[in-house]
């Protein structure tokens, strides 16, 4: 049977001991104040500052349950494992360093519960709220580009925030499309459940004052994979083929550039041809590893076999479209260059209909993979 407790707050931490001290009796307090019911789930990934003991003694006086992961690392999947186990109808995730007022709580818990919100935010951007006025401009400026570039997803003012709080019957329907990377799990919950109510409660989003943000490159590099699974999720083959037409474009710049190296040393018929196979090569890895990245783990040798065939199966095409149109309509017959830039067109879809399905299929798994997963 299910508890019934109101809300499960789940924090995701490492190495945040010192943290935990202060922010679990301030959210007790604020459980207390606001007769709310609440388990406090904490995920760990085996910090090694004594975070066990803390959560040990901590749980003598409140709701604590902790789940250490000794295998995995991460934010965002740590607060997945965190939801996966929680108990209440309503979740709850906030950070561990006191950056996220847990007195705001009750006003989350309360938009979701009255307001009927899909999804609602503690947020840093809307009125009423605000970040601390230590933030350099680089830190600003980061956090600014990182939230625009979010904006073909959602038009919410705070779409980075990891403190929010969502319904178990929305994460449920967002649940097994989850593919996060990274530390945004909050943007991707908010895009895979397809929430359309969204309330941003106004927060002040205070600096840590103890232990170090996790924050790294690698982190931001990682945002910008996510987006990109991100946008491959929303506009599925609108998002492959502007993916594919913008690599094809810089496959012209490479064979130009590998040309004119190349006619140094070759001789000019044996130069062109070799610029053409190295720009569909480039042109190969670059839609390997970006636009259908979900199929590298097929063998390589035969996929670039795959791809070479219908590159110049799209090259006929192309041909065969440009002589057709100038032979057989009269309106092509003075405009050469109209006919050649549809037969392009034309040319390029082929290929990325070959590309997509054909040559960069999905993967599908062996046998053998099957039985080691
Ligand atoms: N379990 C686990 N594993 N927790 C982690 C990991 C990890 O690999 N990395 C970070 N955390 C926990 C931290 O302990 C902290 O409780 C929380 O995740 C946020 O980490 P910070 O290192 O404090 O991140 P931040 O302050 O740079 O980023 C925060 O602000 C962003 C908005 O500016 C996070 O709240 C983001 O979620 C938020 O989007
Ligand atoms: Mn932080």
């Amino acid at each position: 049977m299910r508890t019934l407790l109101q809300l499960s707050i789940i924090i995701p931490t490492y190495c945040e001991a010192q943290n935990l001290t202060q922010l679990i009796p301030r959210i007790g307090q604020t459980l207390i104040d606001s007769a709310l019911s609440a388990e406090i789930i904490i995920v760990d990934d085996h910090s090694p500052d004594g975070t066990p003991d803390v959560c040990q003694t901590l749980s003598e006086s409140f709701p604590v349950r902790l789940i250490t992961r000794k295998n995995e690392r991460g934010l965002s999947t740590a607060v997945i494992a965190g939801l996966d186990a929680a108990s209440a109808e309503i979740l709850l995730v906030m950070d561990a360093d006191l950056s996220h007022p847990p007195e705001k709580i009750p006003e989350l818990y309360a938009a979701l519960k009255n307001q009927h919100a899909d999804f609602v935010i503690g947020s840093r951007y809307v009125n009423g709220g605000s970040t601390e006025e230590t933030w350099g401009w680089f830190r600003k400026l980061n956090s600014r580009i990182a939230t625009w570039l979010a904006r073909p997803f959602t038009k919410v003012k705070d779409p980075m925030a990891g403190f929010f709080a969502i319904s178990r019957h929305n994460f449920l329907k967002a649940r097994d499309l989850l593919n996060p990377v990274g530390y945004k799990i909050g943007l991707e919950l908010l895009v895979k459940c397809r929430c359309r109510n969204i309330v941003e409660v106004p927060i002040h989003f205070a600096d840590r004052t103890l232990g170090t943000s996790k924050l790294s490159f690698t982190e931001q590099w990682n945002y910008l994979k996510h987006l990109k699974r991100l946008f491959d999720f929303k506009y599925r083959n609108y998002a492959y083929f502007i993916q594919f037409a913008v690599i094809g474009l810089s496959g012209v710049v490479v064979n130009l550039l590998a040309l004119s190296l190349l006619l140094h040393w070759l001789d000019r018929s044996v130069a062109i041809a070799v610029a053409i196979w190295v720009s569909m090569s480039t042109n190969f890895l670059l839609n390997r590893n970006i636009t259908f990245s979900y199929a590298r783990d097929a063998p390589i040798l035969k996929q670039y076999f795959h791809y070479s065939g219908s590159c110049l199966t799209g090259a006929l095409c192309n041909w065969a479209t440009t002589i057709a149109l100038c032979n057989s309509f009269a309106y092509f017959e003075k405009r050469t260059m109209l006919a050649a830039l549809i037969g392009i067109l034309m040319g390029m879809a082929f290929n990325f209909i070959l590309c997509r399905y054909l040559v960069f299929a999905k993967h599908k798994p062996t046998g053998d993979e099957l039985k080691t997963e």
